[in-house]
C-alpha cells in the first residue's frame, strides 16, 4: 500500500521538466514487437504500466530491460504469442498487444485486460476492427483467442474514435497486405506519436491526427532509437496543482497546444498562463472562480483524463462550476472522497455539480483509480493541514516520482510505501 502524506497550503512555485508519456509509451512498446529489431526508447518514464509492458515482452521471448528513462528492447528472440492472466490484468493497454501479435505471428491468444475501473470499457470496436482485416477473432468474456490469420488492408470506418482500438487497428495493418485505411481515428497526440515511431520502422503510415490514417508496409528497419513524446496529463495535473495553491508554475519541454483545452479552463478560472512552442506558466493568485461547464470530448476536445484535476482545482473557485463527463460512465469515483475535504461537490450520472468553498481542511482519502488519486493530491496541496492519501499503486501506475517533482515545487509531500 502508497500512502501519501500532504500538508497542504504551501504555493506551488518553480519550474518542473514533464515526464515522458505514459500513454505514448505503452502503444510503442508493443509495437516493438512487429518486426524483429532492436529499440531503444528514450524519455520513458519509470512506472508500474511501464513495468508491466517490459514484463509481458520478456514472457513473449524478447528481451526488455529499463535503465533510468531508457528502455532497450530486442524483439528478434520473440518466441510465444500467448499472453496469461497474470500479465493481462495489471493494465487496460495490455490489450495494444493483440494488434501487434497478430501483424508478428497471425495469431494471439490473451485473457481480457484489466485497467482503472471507469466503466464498463468492451473491447468490441478493436475486435471489430481486427476482423475487418482478416483475423479470425473469438471471444468468450474470459480470453481472446486470435486464430491463425492472414492479414489484409481494409477500409475501416470506426464509429467511436476509440484510442487503443486506433492503436491496435494500426499495429495490425502495419503487416497486412495492401493499403489500409481507417477512417473516425483518435486524434490525439499519443496516435501521432505512434505513427512516428512505426514511420521510424519502416511503415509506410501518414495523416495521424486527423481522422483518416493511412498505413502500408514497408522494409522494415533492424535497429532503431526513438523519443517518447512528453505527458500532456501529467503537466494538466501540476499546472492545475499550481493553480489550486496560488502558485506559479513553468512547465518545461512540452508543446502547450497539447492541452490548450485545460490551459483554457485555467485561464477562465482567472490564472495567467503565458506559453511558446515548448513551455507553459501558469501563475495564480489563489482567488479562483467558477469556470461554467466543462465537457470531455475525444481529443481535440477537453480530456477525461483531466477531468479530475480540473475539478479538484475547482473546489475553491468562486461559484458553480459544472463537469459532464462523456467518455467513461464512471470517472466520478473521486467525488465523495473530495468531499471529506469539505468540498461541496455532487455527482449524478455523468453531471457532477461543485460550488467552490473559502477554504478545504486535510483529511485521509482513498484513491480510487490512477486520475481520481491525483486529484486527491492536488486538492490535498490545496488544503488546510495534514491529508492522507491511501492509494494501492493507482498513482504511480502514471506519476513518475510525482512526490519527489512536487516537493522540488515547494510541496511538502512525501510517498511512504
Ligand atoms: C485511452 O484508453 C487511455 N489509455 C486512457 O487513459 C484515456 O482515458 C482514454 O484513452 C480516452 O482518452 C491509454 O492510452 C493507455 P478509448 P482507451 O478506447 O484506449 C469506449 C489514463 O488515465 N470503447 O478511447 O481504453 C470505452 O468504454 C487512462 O491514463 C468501447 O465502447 O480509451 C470508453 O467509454 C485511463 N469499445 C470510450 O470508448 C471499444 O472497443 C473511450 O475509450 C473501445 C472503447
Amino acid at each position: 500500500m502508497d500512502i501519501w502524506h500532504i500538508r497542504g497550503g504551501r504555493r506551488l512555485e518553480g519550474v518542473s521538466f514533464v515526464q515522458g508519456s505514459k500513454n505514448a509509451s505503452l502503444p510503442i512498446l508493443a509495437a516493438s514487437i512487429l518486426a524483429p529489431l532492436q529499440c531503444e526508447l528514450h524519455n520513458v518514464p519509470q512506472l508500474r504500466d511501464v513495468d508491466a509492458a517490459l514484463r509481458i515482452l520478456r514472457h513473449l521471448g524478447c528481451r526488455a530491460e529499463q535503465r533510468g528513462n531508457e528502455v532497450y528492447i530486442d524483439s528478434t528472440g520473440l518466441s510465444g504469442c500467448s499472453i496469461p492472466h497474470h500479465l493481462m490484468e495489471e493494465m487496460r493497454s495490455s490489450v495494444i498487444f493483440m494488434g501487434a501479435l497478430i501483424a508478428r505471428c497471425g495469431e494471439a491468444r490473451l485473457s481480457l485486460p484489466g485497467g482503472c475501473q471507469l466503466g464498463k470499457r468492451p473491447i468490441d470496436l478493436h475486435v471489430f476492427a481486427l476482423r475487418q482485416l482478416g483475423a479470425e477473432i473469438e471471444e468468450n468474456g474470459m480470453e481472446i483467442q486470435c486464430f491463425p490469420s492472414r492479414l489484409h488492408g481494409a477500409e475501416i470506418f470506426l464509429p467511436f474514435p476509440s484510442v487503443g482500438a486506433t492503436e491496435n487497428t494500426m499495429l495490425s495493418a502495419c503487416m497486412a497486405k495492401g493499403e489500409t485505411v481507417i477512417h473516425g481515428a483518435a486524434r490525439e497526440p499519443e496516435i501521432l506519436a505512434l505513427q512516428d515511431f512505426l514511420q521510424t520502422i519502416g511503415v509506410h503510415i501518414s495523416g495521424a491526427g486527423s481522422d483518416t490514417i493511412q498505413i502500408e508496409r514497408g522494409p522494415m528497419k533492424k535497429n532503431v532509437v526513438s523519443r517518447i513524446i512528453p505527458d500532456r496529463i501529467v503537466a494538466s495535473t501540476i499546472a492545475c496543482a499550481a493553480a489550486a495553491t496560488g502558485g506559479d508554475v513553468e512547465l518545461r519541454g512540452i508543446d502547450p497546444k497539447q492541452f490548450s483545452t485545460v490551459l483554457h479552463f485555467l485561464n477562465k478560472a482567472g490564472c495567467d498562463i503565458m506559453n511558446n512552442n515548448r513551455s507553459v506558466r501558469v501563475r495564480s493568485d489563489g482567488r479562483l472562480r467558477a469556470i461554467g461547464e466543462v465537457v470531455t470530448e475525444p481529443y481535440p476536445g477537453f480530456p477525461t483524463d483531466a477531468q479530475p484535476v480540473l475539478m479538484a482545482a475547482l473546489l475553491k473557485a468562486e461559484g458553480r462550476s459544472l463537469i459532464r463527463e462523456t467518455i467513461f460512465e464512471n470517472r466520478f469515483r473521486q467525488v465523495p472522497e473530495l468531499r471529506r475535504l469539505g468540498a461541496d461537490i455532487s455527482s449524478s450520472g455523468q453531471l457532477a455539480e461543485i460550488w467552490g468553498v473559502d477554504r478545504l481542511h486535510g483529511a485521509a482519502m482513498t484513491a480510487t483509480d490512477l486520475r481520481g488519486g491525483a486529484a486527491m493530491i492536488v486538492a490535498g496541496l490545496s488544503a488546510d493541514g495534514e491529508t492522507v492519501i491511501c492509494d494501492d499503486g493507482h498513482i504511480t501506475r502514471g506519476y513518475e516520482h510525482f512526490d519527489m517533482r512536487l516537493r522540488s515545487l515547494g510541496a511538502d509531500i512525501y510517498l511512504e510505501y
